[in-house]
């Protein structure tokens, strides 16, 4: 069998650069898709050079743009005839962010980047993982999430005007995820096409990559992460959804770093909610047909 095509979002740091990493190592064709250009193809060469695999390219994708979405998809389906794994790791969660901050589409950003993007990215890609007969969606969720059992889908404040805060939007934005991939397993029941979400525990943050935060929250998150897992460590679990044979079949289920099934958080299994979400969603990326 020729090697899978995979595509990481977010492959150019951390968790995502990781499982890049290791799928390559593993001999699959990886399609890192990053928003900054020089930052991707500085992460794209030393996965190259690291796994010694010659299949290992860059795309450009922003997630929060749908624009940016809809280009990658098309540049996708231009150069490749299917596509076997769509990890969904990109992610926004920007503490030094107080205030709700719009794309120029009029969505708000974290929304955007770590759910609406994802959506339509899956939908537009879906023809390219039934091409292949058993594709494998994987989207990334937050452990994190378990501090807020009261968090509910907020249909009325999906532009975080009513309320907001870097952690509700994010933790929103996750929940939303969670819902979506339920709602998207059932719908893809009888295709082939699994979805699943892995639950993302604390795992350390490159600490460059932090440098808007006050000293007072970089100094607590310095003590949480001597207590976090490495990158690597977690892209063991991405990576073996992504190709291991046990996971081909197994589908709408959460995942633990462990590569354990753990239950879905109650909030999370609205069926009524989840089929608004889907309607809403499919509404403001512009999609009629889902
Ligand atoms: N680290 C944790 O403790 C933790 C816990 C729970 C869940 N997670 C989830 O795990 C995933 C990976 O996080 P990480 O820890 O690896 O974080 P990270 O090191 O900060 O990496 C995030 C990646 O996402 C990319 N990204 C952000 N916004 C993007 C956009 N609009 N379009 C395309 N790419 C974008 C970043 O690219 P740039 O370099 O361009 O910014 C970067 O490559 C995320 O979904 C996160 O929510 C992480």
């Amino acid at each position: 069998m020729s090697s899978p095509v995979c595509i990481v979002t977010g492959a150019n740091a951390g968790i995502g650069k990781a499982a890049a990493l290791k799928l390559a190592q593993r001999g699959a064709c990886v399609v890192m898709a990053c928003r900054n250009a020089e930052r991707g193809e500085a992460a794209r060469m030393e996965v190259q050079e690291q796994s010694g695999n010659e299949r290992v390219h860059l795309m450009s994708l922003d997630t929060s743009s749908m624009a940016s979405v809809r280009a990658f998809a098309q540049a996708f389906g231009e150069r490749f005839e299917r596509l076997d794994v769509l990890i969904n790791n990109a992610g926004n969660f920007d503490l030094a962010q107080t205030s709700p901050l719009m794309t120029d589409e009029g969505l708000e950003m974290v929304l955007a980047t770590n759910y609406l993007g994802p959506w339509l990215l899956t939908h537009l890609l879906l023809p390219s993982l039934q091409a292949g007969g058993g594709g494998r969606v994987l989207n990334v969720g937050s452990k994190g999430l378990m501090a807020y059992p009261f968090l509910r889908l907020e249909f009325d404040n999906l532009d975080g005007s009513k309320k907001f805060s870097p952690q509700r939007a994010y933790y929103h934005s996750k929940l939303a995820l969670l819902s979506h991939t339920i709602e998207l397993a059932k719908r893809l029941e009888g295709t082939g096409v699994v979805a699943n979400v892995v639950r993302v525990p604390a795992v350390q943050v490159d600490l460059d990559r932090l440098p808007a935060l006050p000293g007072w929250q970089l100094a607590i998150y310095k003590l949480k992460r001597s207590a976090s897992i490495t990158p690597a460590q977690m892209a063991e679990t991405y990576v073996a959804l992504a190709l291991d044979e046990a996971w081909a079949s197994v589908s709408g289920k959460l995942v633990d770093e462990k590569q354990g099934v753990v239950g879905w958080p109650r909030h999370a299994q609205d069926a009524e909610a989840a089929a608004e979400l889907w309607r809403l969603s499919a509404a403001l990326v512009g999609v009629q047909d889902a």
